[in-house]
């Protein structure tokens, strides 16, 4: 493990080359797109969680001066559009026809000369609507005799999508019949959502003589959407082009293609005009893609000396009214598997049910590798359950039984193979910075005079940078990513990913990948993405992938161009070119060191005249297509303190320390900035994030009234550390960090949280731990001694 970081050119503190145009109020994002004679379309959406359409009459709507079509989704079954492929592989209702299964489902299109004009009409359409019984509690949408909600499945007679397990279910009863403690807890890990400030939207414009459409939308994964739109709407590739113009946050929101975007391309080849479709707040909260949604079943097995020996989880996923999910396909429940967490286990085991119930489909990674989040905090809240059991300390037990460093590369109970880790350095770090001895004598000290502060710990491992293409792809597309360097002949470079930055600064890491490998400084070269014209293919943003796979990708092309540039040298120096050697932004003869020519007198001599070798090509431009052997596994070990008001039950983040270890750190600050933001989001959903339902389906957190999102007001001052352990098998050595935050704080929080309450007797509360539920659980377990 090392800790230095700071380097003059490459890695190391670099303001964001982005924040140019952000801080100038000059960003572009779709809702910015403006085209002659564009029209703008809105979306009908069901007031009703469950019931069958009997009619819909449009012909109102139709006749407003200002509207130019309607399409319901008769129109759209006329084209073969009226349904259309999950990320799941389920399919999903573009315009409902036969019913409707939740609450602000997409019924009908308006197209209109604008916003206004279009919402008016959607007044005039009237849909004859037939109730139908609602289910919206998971467990209860297993029962025989709930309403079967996905009716146009063939044959499905029930609400159940998958049963999916991993680990050794025999191995893991064993393992806890000669257990000498067993620990049970069940959990809910709420319903939650991305809540990006800008909302989803897209911009069509088909043209009918090219037979081309230019798609402006809010997207993370553009190639993958383009081929998407390929094979639903059988437009040929070739003659689609998306465009993601900036994108003002994304957290898993923007992986999914939404109704919204197909009626907005349908509409253009309708109107033989340009078609804008942008959500509003509501709209985006009630009906695209939520997150987590998993009632959970923990138990934990340990010796009376505190050796934990296994995990088991049952979990019902709810995935709303279509599986619409983003995850490699082998994986139903996402990385759930890898709940074993950080911790040396003798067996595991999880059986994941899914099941329909009468919810917004979706279920991202919402700020979250694939269920990591739900995952982390499963074994974070059972370990702190066991902790109390034994009555041992939180931390004391951890570092007793985490994964020690010379077990890496550590293959889980689950499958797992973690690449690398020193996870005890890491935790030591955090009680340090924290001064934990300290707040554990002020805990004590405070619960004399009856106050009600908390201390709460969690450590994470992630899974980070789908994936191997033998293991992972989504929809049948592995998950690798291309990147295309070009050098220009003043030694300017263009580098081509494939990901999709929404705010995590990637014009800035990727220029500076490029520049630690070839000595380009980072301002000389420009980074282009999002535009799938002028970018090579990949998979896209979501689950902290960009680092460790299109990262790599950007490491290796870099190193081909530094390769080419050898054989360019050596015949510009009239040297073998086994006799040269690298450093950083130059190549020179061995021995002699004033002999040799920088990348930039290399780059224009490629392009020049010089004589190259038989067979080698002019110019430095390469490219390549990297294939993750496995993924990164970032870890990070947080610590919570909170105050709980015994009058109200209202929690108070005092402090919060977060040590984090993504491997190779590119560029500290915006490192920094992704651990700020992981963190606040970790405070919403601990304390304050819920979308909520009531027995009807009516979803009661439609608006940012009701669904709180945290401010700086309730965030303390963020206590961030580090250490450094690079991972094996990444080029750099780098793994993510977008997302490591966002699941390793709640548990950390919860804990917290339910250590203030342990003069009450309060085993669990689950989140969001607002100041009604902590006081509820406050009361369930009596007075304060
Ligand atoms: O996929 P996403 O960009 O959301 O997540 P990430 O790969 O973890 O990267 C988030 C940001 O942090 C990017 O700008 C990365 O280049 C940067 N980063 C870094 O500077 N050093 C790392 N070891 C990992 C990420």
């Amino acid at each position: 493990m090392s800790t230095t970081e700071e380097r003059p050119i490459g890695f190391g503190r670099l303001k964001r080359k982005e924040d140019a145009r952000f801080i100038r109020g000059q960003g572009r994002y779709v809702d910015d797109v403006q085209l002659p004679g564009m029209l703008h379309g809105a979306v009908l959406r069901s007031p009703y969680a469950h019931a069958r359409i009997v009619s819909i009459d449009v012909s109102a709507a139709q006749q407003h001066p200002k509207v130019h079509a309607v399409l319901t989704g008769r129109d759209l079954d006329g084209l073969g559009l009226a349904w259309m492929p999950t990320l799941s592989m389920d399919t999903q209702a573009v315009l409902a026809t036969d019913k409707v299964r939740f609450q602000g489902q997409e019924v009908a299109f308006v197209i209109a000369d604008d916003r206004y004009a279009a919402r008016d009409a959607l007044e005039l359409i009237d849909v004859d609507y037939e109730p139908l019984p609602v289910v919206v509690n998971a467990r209860r949408a297993l029962d025989a005799d709930a309403p079967v909600i996905r009716d146009d499945l063939e044959g499905k007679a029930d609400n159940r999508i998958f049963d999916w397990e991993a680990g050794d279910r025999a191995a893991t009863d064993a393992v806890f019949a000669r257990a000498d403690v067993v620990v049970s807890e069940e959990m809910l890990y709420p319903r939650v959502h991305p809540a990006p400030m800008e909302t989803c939207g897209a911009v069509a414009d088909y043209d009918a003589v090219e037979g081309s459409l230019t798609l402006w939308s809010t997207t993370q994964a553009p190639h993958a959407h383009r081929t998407l739109f390929a094979l639903v709407a059988r437009l040929p590739e070739q003659k689609i082009r998306v465009i993601a113009p900036d994108i003002g946050g994304g957290f898993g929101n923007k992986v999914g293609i939404y109704p919204g975007y197909v009626c907005a391309v349908v509409g253009s080849i309708v109107t033989g005009r340009p078609v804008k479709w942008m959500e509003d707040r509501s709209e985006n909260l009630m009906a695209t893609s939520f997150a987590r949604d998993y009632v959970m079943r923990g138990s934990i097995a340990a010796t009376r000396d505190g050796r934990i020996l296994a995990v088991r989880v049952d979990v019902i996923a709810d995935h709303g009214a279509f599986n619409a999910t983003a995850q490699p396909t082998k994986y139903p429940a996402g990385f759930f598997h890898v709940f074993t967490g950080s911790y040396e286990l003798e067996a595991a085991h999880c059986a994941v049910t899914g099941v329909y119930t009468n919810k917004a489909p979706g279920g991202v990674a919402y700020a979250c590798s694939f269920r990591v989040t739900e995952a982390v905090y499963l074994v974070e809240r059972m370990v702190d359950l066991l902790a109390r059991e034994l009555d041992a300390d939180p931390a004391q037990l951890r570092l007793a039984n985490l994964i020690r460093p010379d077990r890496f590369p550590y293959e889980a109970k689950t499958g797992w193979v973690y690449d690398s880790g020193d996870y005890e350095t890491a935790l030591r770090k955090a009680l340090e910075m924290a001064g934990y001895e300290q707040l554990r004598a002020e805990q004590a000290e405070r619960r004399e005079r009856g106050e009600l502060m908390g201390i709460g710990l969690g450590f994470f491992t992630e899974a980070v940078g789908a994936g191997p293409r033998k293991h992972m792809d989504i929809l049948g597309l592995g998950m690798a990513d291309a990147a295309e360097l070009r050098v220009h002949p003043t030694g300017k470079a263009q580098l081509g990913i494939s990901v999709q930055t929404q705010g995590q600064g990637h014009e800035t890491t990727f220029a500076q990948i490029v520049a630690q490998e070839l000595g380009i400084p980072p301002e000389d070269v420009e980074v282009v993405h999002g535009d799938t014209d002028r970018t090579p293919f990949g998979l896209g943003t979501y689950g902290s992938r960009s680092t460790p796979v299109s990262g790599a990708a950007a490491a290796v092309v870099a190193r081909k161009v530094r390769d080419k540039a050898r054989v360019v040298a050596s015949a510009m120096l009239e040297v073998s070119a086994d006799d040269l050697e690298w450093e950083r932004g130059r190549w020179f003869v061995r021995g002699d060191p004033d002999q040799g020519a920088t990348i930039q007198e290399i780059a224009m001599a490629a392009h020049g005249t010089v004589e190259l070798p038989k067979g080698v090509e002019a110019g430095l431009d390469s490219e390549t297509v990297y294939d993750p052997p496995n993924l990164t596994f970032p870890f990070g070990a947080y610590l919570c303190v909170v105050d709980v008001d015994p009058g109200t039950g209202k929690v108070t983040v005092r402090r919060f320390v977060a040590v984090d270890d993504c491997g190779t750190r590119i560029n500290p600050i915006i490192i920094e900035g992704q651990v700020h933001g992981g963190l606040a989001d970790g405070v919403g959903m601990a304390l304050m994030e819920l979308i909520a339902f009531d027995e009807d389906g009516n979803c009661l957190g439609g608006s940012l009234m009701d669904y709180l999102i945290p401010t700086a007001l309730e965030v303390p001052d963020w206590e961030t550390g580090f250490t450094v352990t690079p991972s094996p098998h990444h080029p750099i050595g780098a793994k993510g960090i977008g997302e490591s935050a966002t699941v390793g704080s709640p548990p950390a929080i919860v804990n917290a949280v339910v250590d203030a309450l342990r003069p009450y007797g309060v085993r669990h509360v689950d989140m969001p731990c607002t100041p009604s539920r902590v006081w509820e659980a406050m009361q369930g377990r009596g007075a304060p001694p």
